[in-house]
């Protein structure tokens, strides 16, 4: 049995499919911001605040961006070198082998669907306000999964459908809405600078880490959440016109962006309301409200709902394209891999990741879904980190157009920061993620090992 069989590292970056070429560095840069802004600021930031760090939120932040830009810097350095829509399953197929490679994608399975499974039950809430502020009432068992007293939650399935609709329909118009969304998310949370700056009050400073630096770390595990997306711009590698320069522009570019915005944000938000106040649905809106800005409290919300929006779309992008390289590898059925002439999308791997995805959004409840997310993303960012290091060991000759500057001590600087934060999750997460992980491995040996192409080829 060979489960280490590798693919060769293909430097030219081209794919097998036939998808079209019409991202530059610019829309890469807003497809990253597109994931990353979302519930993570909207909500996690309060719920973080007022349960686990107090204003201590901002070094949870600091803490999980640090994970993030090892990680990220690792990304850009394989994507521009070895590429393919596959992002981490693919850089562990060519460095690792198929076996790691099956669990990586697996894994990433989980980490992208749940994550928009969990954005659009955020989502749902958010554009509930959205419809109660216009008078349209929608009955609580529509709400709700069961754990909540409802029997689904309509508007997640909704808003998953239409996102199917859209990337069935292509990817370039699908980039438009991305880019004009992440405008809007943008300015929302721009305003939301602008108006808190004058507001700070320093006694809600005061004590800045209530529950000490425990709560901080904690608060980081959680808020890592906030961060997860600049790695869906790795999945775009084979529609970027120029990937060996715009990948790394894309990922490290969206990150940056999103890390100054996200401190700024935790800083003043917790300037502007006592930390204890903070634990609500929609924490940025009603600290406004509670100083009096009704209508700027209105754009906001309207703006996550934006802003959750693009996050969903980027991450279902990602996901269709990784469930793509899986299939052309032959470790899932081959059936879903065509592209359709007409549209250039594969629109049966979209079809079906949207119907899963309604299927989990419909039933599970938010904080479920997210915690196991968290626990997914670390693992990915742990094997690309650590990816990097074994290829510069095993191949230091392959191009590489982007270099992670200070080898060894970023990558491993990332596997350790990704340890961490994944030793301060919750055990039950830890226990779902490993009966996941063990599920993967049993279809790979009924179905992946021998199906696979390269395993055809060697024979
Ligand atoms: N980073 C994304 C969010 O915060 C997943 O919603």
């Amino acid at each position: 049995m060979d489960l280490f069989r590798k693919k060769e590292i293909n430097t030219s970056l081209e794919g097998e499919s036939h998808l079209v070429k019409c991202l530059s560095a610019f829309d890469l840069t807003l497809l990253g911001i597109g994931a990353i802004i979302g519930a993570g600021i909207f909500i996690l930031t309060g719920i973080v605040a007022a349960r686990d760090a107090g204003p201590g939120v901002i070094f949870s932040y600091i803490i999980a961006g640090f994970a993030c830009v090892f990680s990220a810097l690792s990304y850009a350095e394989l994507a521009s070198s070895i590429g393919g829509c596959g992002s981490a399953y693919g850089y562990a197929y060519a460095g690792f082998g198929e076996l790691i490679a099956w669990i990586v994608g697996w894994d990433l399975l989980l980490e992208y669907a749940i994550s928009v499974s969990a954005v659009s039950v955020g989502w749902s809430s958010y554009a509930n306000d959205f419809l109660l502020a216009i008078k349209i009432h929608i009955p609580k068992d529509f709400l709700y999964g069961p754990s909540q007293g409802g029997i689904f939650n309509l508007l997640a399935c909704v808003i998953i459908a239409i996102l199917t609709a859209l990337l069935m329909w292509g990817v370039k118009s699908s980039t438009r809405v991305n880019n004009m969304m992440v405008m809007i998310k943008l300015f929302v949370v721009l305003l939301f600078i602008v108006i808190a700056s004058g507001e700070v009050r320093l006694p809600n400073w005061s004590p800045f880490l209530p529950f000490g630096w425990e709560g901080v770390i904690k608060g980081a595990s959680l808020i890592f959440f906030a961060y997860i997306g600049f790695d869906a711009v790795s999945t775009a590698a084979e529609e970027a016109i120029n990937p060996q320069r715009d990948l790394p522009i894309g990922i490290i570019g969206s990150l940056f962006i999103c890390t100054i915005l996200y401190i700024i944000v935790a800083g003043l938000l917790t300037g502007i309301a006592h930390y204890s106040t903070l634990d609500v649905a929609s924490p940025i809106s009603h600290a406004l409200l509670a100083l009096g800005y009704k209508s700027a409290a209105s754009l906001i919300s309207v703006g996550a709902v934006a802003g959750l929006t693009t996050v969903m779309l980027v991450l279902f992008y990602g996901l269709t394209r990784i469930v793509l390289a899986m299939t052309r590898d032959g470790l899932l059925p081959k059936i879903f891999s065509k592209t359709n002439s007409y549209t250039h999308t594969p629109v049966r791997v979209i079809f079906l990741c949207g119907i899963l995805m309604i299927s989990l959004a419909a039933f599970i409840s938010m904080d479920v879904l997210a915690e196991l997310v968290n626990v997914g993303t670390l693992f990915a960012f742990f094997i690309v980190c650590a990816g990097v290091l074994y290829l510069r060991y095993k191949n230091p000759e392959m191009h590489r157009p982007f270099k992670t500057p200070a080898i060894p001590y970023v990558p491993i600087l990332g596997m350790a920061t990704c340890l961490y934060l994944i030793i301060n999750l919750p055990f039950i997460t830890l226990m779902r993620f490993v009966i996941w992980m063990a599920i993967g491995l049993v279809l790979y040996f009924i179905y992946g090992y021998s199906h696979s192409a390269l395993a055809k080829k060697q024979d």
